[in-house]
């Protein structure tokens, strides 16, 4: 466990803004900061994270919290691992207190794979700079690449020793478990149990997650030998899915984020000459198309990608059959291919970095000037062959883009191929009708009985209100204004009818002794605030913020980001308009206070006679009409308080 005082040193020093703001474009808005949900597909920003609260909102999922909450929605941290991140930016020391063995089981598994391939990485590199076969190996074929040494140790390049046991012996004698070498695929487990090492005399290239630690490694082999593959890569484990990852993406966060850009190359080799030359904003598929999640880690950053690929023709299709996803998800993509089946490594130590950087700017095209590139000059006068170009290039729109885009794109085909553009839209539209019917056919829905086929339209014009009515007047919307109010302004001072020296969440708590809370989270928060209060202790929005329990922290977020925190955004999705409650700091307490105590009567109320009607003997009945009428009379006192506090 991570101790008390580590946790307080590591939330006084975290900016959320600054947290967020590595995974999330954030603009300013008035006190808040706004960007696009990185948990939803959005088009305008919902997201807002509040600096002086500490705290973010997703309007789009709902999702809401600190940034220790932030990094384990997105990165999938577990709570440890969150303020282990936090505290290693902010260069904090964490101490520990001794671990409660309870589920801490995988926790301690995905550590031991990452300490193991830190290890790894360690020995690797170790063996690339320091040993005399590494050295004239390894570190000799980087630099005839010509790689600087700059380079080789900010990526942790390294070289495995051509020998069967190397690394997993130095390993199993430092003590690292043989379980965690096999599960990591740096060693591989013979029949008889013995084990060797995956990575024998080949380049290494660590591989890291988005927060930069060593997952998984790609190995080069020297060999030009045909039948020894050229990569062998990790297996994938508990901490490395390769779908996730992208080959540098640590490295360049920063830039693509400051350059609004990402360019996406197809290798290792390609990432680090780019980079070298002062291209930092570059990443890799590392030899694959993308995949939806990786489109995703570079859509938090940037809505601008480059891809630059092999001039030959098997990477202009592999580019363009990539692309479909890219469009989806809304990006702005450029492509740029190098002549002459250079790929961008050669093309930089060919041209150096001005020169590379020249062509990348100044050569990116669209997917329409993309293709048309590699159809040939003469097909584009002949009219037979430049209808077939127009059909490819059809097929191809119809195949990846999104609508909003199609248009542009049409227009640039009609003006490059001097064609008409409403016939060559037209063309266009059949086929994706056509794509549109076959994907139909093929996942025809069970169509509901007509009868009672009910008209939609209705439920989603009024949908604003639904939620609305729902907030208002659900079941304990009245608790969870009470916990609103403590959360807002528990430690702020009444202000009203002389009352002194008294602050309004002990006031609020003090009110209610008599009342039993039914919903779970609102009871929980409400009774942490009355022990608090006993102690001495006048709990803030922080203190329930970072509560560890998850359902506190989701509460009091939505609590704070209704009506008067975060956002705009709310007024308008729940069409509320409010007075200022601060105006009438009494109204608004009391008001709160009794109109909890009214809803709690009314179900005593509802409780009576409901038993009233089952009692059985005249005496039961009279006592339970006693009751009643005693409570009625306090119904009625609370509403005249109500009426002569409120005007309502
Ligand atoms: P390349 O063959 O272009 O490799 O494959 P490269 O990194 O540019 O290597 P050099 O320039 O010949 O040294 C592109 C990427 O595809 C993946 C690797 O990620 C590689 O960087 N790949 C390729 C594999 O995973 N396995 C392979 O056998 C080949
Ligand atoms: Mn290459």
């Amino acid at each position: 466990m991570i101790q008390k005082s580590t946790i307080d040193r590591i939330m006084e020093a975290t900016d959320i803004v600054e947290v967020i703001g590595e995974f999330v474009q954030l603009k300013k808005r008035g006190a808040n900061y706004v960007g696009l949900s990185p948990f939803a597909n959005e088009r305008t920003p919902s997201f807002t994270v509040s600096p002086a609260k500490g705290i973010f909102k997703d309007f789009s999922t709902g999702k809401g919290g600190s940034a220790v909450t932030f990094l384990m929605e997105l990165e999938k941290f577990s709570y440890p691992e969150a303020l282990k991140w936090l505290a290693k930016k902010y260069g904090i020391e964490v101490e520990e207190t001794v671990e409660a063995p309870e589920n801490r089981e995988e926790e301690l598994r995905r550590e031991s794979l990452l300490i193991v391939s830190a290890f790894a990485a360690k020995f690797f590199h170790e063996t690339l700079l320091e040993t005399e076969e590494g050295r004239s190996i390894g570190l000799s074929y980087f630099k005839e690449r010509g790689f600087s040494t700059e380079i080789i140790k900010k990526f942790e390049l390294g070289y495995s020793p051509d020998q069967w046991e190397a690394f997993t012996e130095t390993a199993i004698n430092m003590g690292y478990q043989p379980q965690f070498l096999e599960e990591s695929g740096l060693s591989v487990r013979r029949e008889n149990g013995s084990m060797y090492d995956r990575y024998r005399g080949r380049v290494m290239f660590p591989i890291h997650s988005s927060t930069g630690r060593i997952i998984a490694f790609g190995g080069r082999t020297l060999k030009k030998d045909k039948n020894v593959p050229k990569y062998v890569n990790s297996p994938e484990s508990e901490i490395y899915h390769k779908s996730d990852v992208l080959y540098g993406f640590y490295f360049a966060k920063k830039s693509i984020r400051e350059q609004d850009n990402c360019y996406l190359v197809e290798g290792y080799a390609d990432v680090l000459s780019v980079f070298q030359a002062g291209i930092e904003n570059v990443v890799a598929s590392s030899g694959t198309s993308l995949t939806t999640e990786q489109i995703k880690l570079i859509g938090r950053q940037t809505k601008n990608i480059t891809i630059l690929y092999d001039g030959d023709s098997a990477g202009i299709k592999a580019a363009i059959r990539g692309l479909s996803l890219l469009y989806k998800e809304r990006f702005n993509v450029k492509i740029v291919s190098f002549p002459d089946g250079h790929d961008p490594d050669s093309y930089v130590r060919n041209q150096g970095s001005a020169g590379f950087k020249y062509y990348i700017e100044n050569k990116a095209k669209s997917l329409v000037e993309f293709y048309l590139t590699t159809v040939d000059k003469g097909d584009l006068i002949d009219p037979v062959k430049k209808i077939k170009v127009a059909d490819d290039l059809a097929e191809i729109l119809s195949n990846n883009l999104e609508p909003e885009f199609r248009k542009d794109y049409i227009k640039q085909v009609a003006e490059n191929l001097k064609i008409g553009e409403a016939g060559f839209l037209n063309a266009v539209n059949k086929l994706v009708l056509a794509k549109h019917n076959k994907a139909f056919e093929q996942n025809r829905p069970v169509l509901p009985n007509p009868d009672f086929e009910s008209d939609n339209s209705d439920i989603e014009e009024h949908r604003d209100e639904i939620i609305s009515t729902d907030l208002l007047y659900s079941d304990q919307s009245q608790e969870k204004e009470i916990v609103r109010l403590l959360l807002h302004y528990g430690s702020r001072m009444i202000d009203w009818d002389g009352i002194a020296n008294t602050y309004i969440g002990p006031f609020i708590i003090a009110e209610l002794s008599d009342v039993t809370f039914d919903h779970p989270v609102c009871k929980q928060i409400t009774e942490i605030y009355r022990r608090e209060v006993e102690n001495g202790v006048l709990p803030d929005e922080a203190y329930f913020i970072h509560h560890k329990d998850k359902a506190i922290v989701d509460l009091t977020i939505n609590m704070l980001a209704s009506k008067y925190s975060l956002s705009e955004n709310w007024y308008e999705m729940h069409r509320i308009t409010v007075n200022d409650e601060q105006v009438n700091m009494k109204a608004t307490i009391l008001g709160a206070i009794f109109h909890l105590k009214k809803h709690k009567v009314g179900k005593m109320l509802e409780d009576l006679r409901t038993q009233l009607q089952k009692a059985d003997t005249e005496a039961d009945q009279e006592i339970l009409l006693n009751q009643y009428m005693r409570m009625k009379k306090v119904e009625k006192s609370i509403s005249d308080f109500l009426g002569s506090v409120i005007i309502k």
